[in-house]
């Protein structure tokens, strides 16, 4: 087995943030396709990317330190200590933030893929001790080497499509020793890999075989003994249950949620992915940060959703590896509703960690604009990981996280399909 040690020895060395970023000017951008603000577009504001042409970006010691026209760029004194890329034919864009993984796990679920092409559900799959628990007890198993190992290999993929942050969850654990190590490995990844992670606590993931017709004991074990441990340890931001039937109902929910809340975790909610359940009502009640899946949400959950700023999370890879119908991304944003979009990763329902699959997906089957789908990865993406304020966007103060793609517009992304159009991934202002 690989150590730990040897297998980081080639990647770059881990950066402490902004402060210490380098200087860059990426000039004469064909495109510079800002995304600016600092909180999430909803309805009719998502079609907005404030796209500035031949465009030029200043980064100064990792922050955005001035984005414009070429011909408006500021005097520079110090301008030996900054790289400077030639844009010209290419767009930049901010890098991408995949806001709905599950990266750490162990062992896959090939088999499984091919039991769904023959007929079974993948609900059937779960219940017959399958799916969920099937990585489960691969997870269980798996050393922190193994899991950082296998973690950080899927980081590269992501980087090298554009991905600048991820959010990842806990959830193949659920026993203490497990979650609490699946937690560990993303926070020492995140601390020596270039890409950024959130962490997520999701220990309401399914109820193991241990706790099998004691749902209501198992959320007051996660909440009493595991929970507080994950918070005391400052593992994860965010707390994150699958609500749905069979596996977590509307009470159980809201009881493991308040719990999360008090101890100060923000929220997420797996939501109405298989039958209509009430978890997007749920999520605008707890003023959950995001709600995730939303195949099955009614018509009053999504007017919850965006009156409550809930950020809608679609994951269209999810869908389309299930051969389910695809959420209304459509009628969402013509509802008002701020919709972000994110691969899903994990090894049973979306196997994948492509943004370009994402993107042409969202455009061509929930009727999202190539405008629409690019905010929804970006600016959206970063509210539903909390981090609005920091990053998803080209503006002044925000960390110089960008892609340059080898084409001259965004509008390449949703049509070229499932292709990696992304030439160079910048993180804190240094050209990865
Ligand atoms: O977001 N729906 C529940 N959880 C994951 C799948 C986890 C798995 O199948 O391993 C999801 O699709
Ligand atoms: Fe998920």
């Amino acid at each position: 087995m690989i150590k730990i040690k040897d297998s980081f020895s080639q990647t770059p060395p881990p950066l402490g943030g902004g402060a210490r970023g380098a200087n860059l000017i990426i000039k004469n951008a064909s495109q510079v396709v800002t995304c600016s603000d600092f909180k999430a577009k909803k309805g009719k504001e998502m079609n907005d990317l404030s796209v500035i042409e031949n465009g030029t970006v200043v980064i100064t010691k990792g922050i955005i330190s001035f984005v414009g026209k070429d011909i408006d760029m500021p005097f520079i004194d110090d301008i030996d200590s900054y790289e400077i890329i030639d844009a010209a034919g290419k767009a930049l864009l901010p890098g991408f933030i995949d806001s709905h993984t599950h990266l750490i796990f162990g062992g896959y679920r090939e088999e499984e893929f091919s039991w769904r092409m023959r007929g079974d559900s993948y609900m059937s799959i779960m219940e017959r001790g399958g799916g969920i628990h099937n990585t489960m007890n691969a997870t269980r198993k798996a050393s922190f080497e193994e899991l950082a190992e296998a973690g950080k290999k899927r980081l590269d993929n992501m980087l090298r499509l554009g991905v600048t942050t991820v959010e990842g969850k806990s959830g193949y654990g659920m026993d203490k020793a497990t979650e609490l190590k699946q937690l560990e490995v993303m926070k020492y990844l995140n601390e020596n890999h270039l890409v950024d992670i959130v962490g997520t606590f999701m220990g309401a993931h399914a109820t193991p075989a241990e706790y099998k017709g004691r749902e209501d004991d198992f959320i007051d074990y996660m909440i009493r003994e595991v929970m507080p441990e994950v918070k005391e340890k400052d593992l994860a931001e965010f707390c994150d249950i699958f609500t749905e039937k069979n596996v977590f109902d509307i009470e159980q929910s809201r009881r493991y949620l308040t719990a999360a809340r008090e101890l100060g975790f923000k929220l997420k909610i797996h939501a109405d992915e298989i039958v209509t359940l009430g978890g997007a009502e749920l999520a605008a009640e707890m003023k959950a940060t995001s709600a995730d899946h939303l195949l099955q949400a009614s018509d009053n959950g999504i007017k919850a959703l965006a009156d409550n700023d809930v950020v809608a999370t679609l994951l269209p890879c999810t869908a389309f590896s299930l051969k389910e119908h695809y959420a209304r991304g459509r009628y969402m944003i013509d509802s008002g509703c701020a919709v972000a979009l994110a691969t899903d990763l994990n090894p049973g329902s979306s196997f994948t960690s492509s943004i370009p699959l994402t993107i042409t997906i969202a455009c061509i089957y929930m009727q999202l604009s190539p405008e629409e789908a690019v905010n929804a990865l970006t600016i959206n993406a970063a509210a539903a990981v909390g981090r609005a304020d920091k990053i998803g966007s080209i503006d002044v103060g925000k960390q110089g996280d960008l892609v340059l793609l080898q084409f001259p517009s965004y509008k390449f992304l949703p049509y070229h399909i499932s292709m990696n159009i992304v030439e160079t991934v910048i993180k804190n202002g240094k050209i990865i």
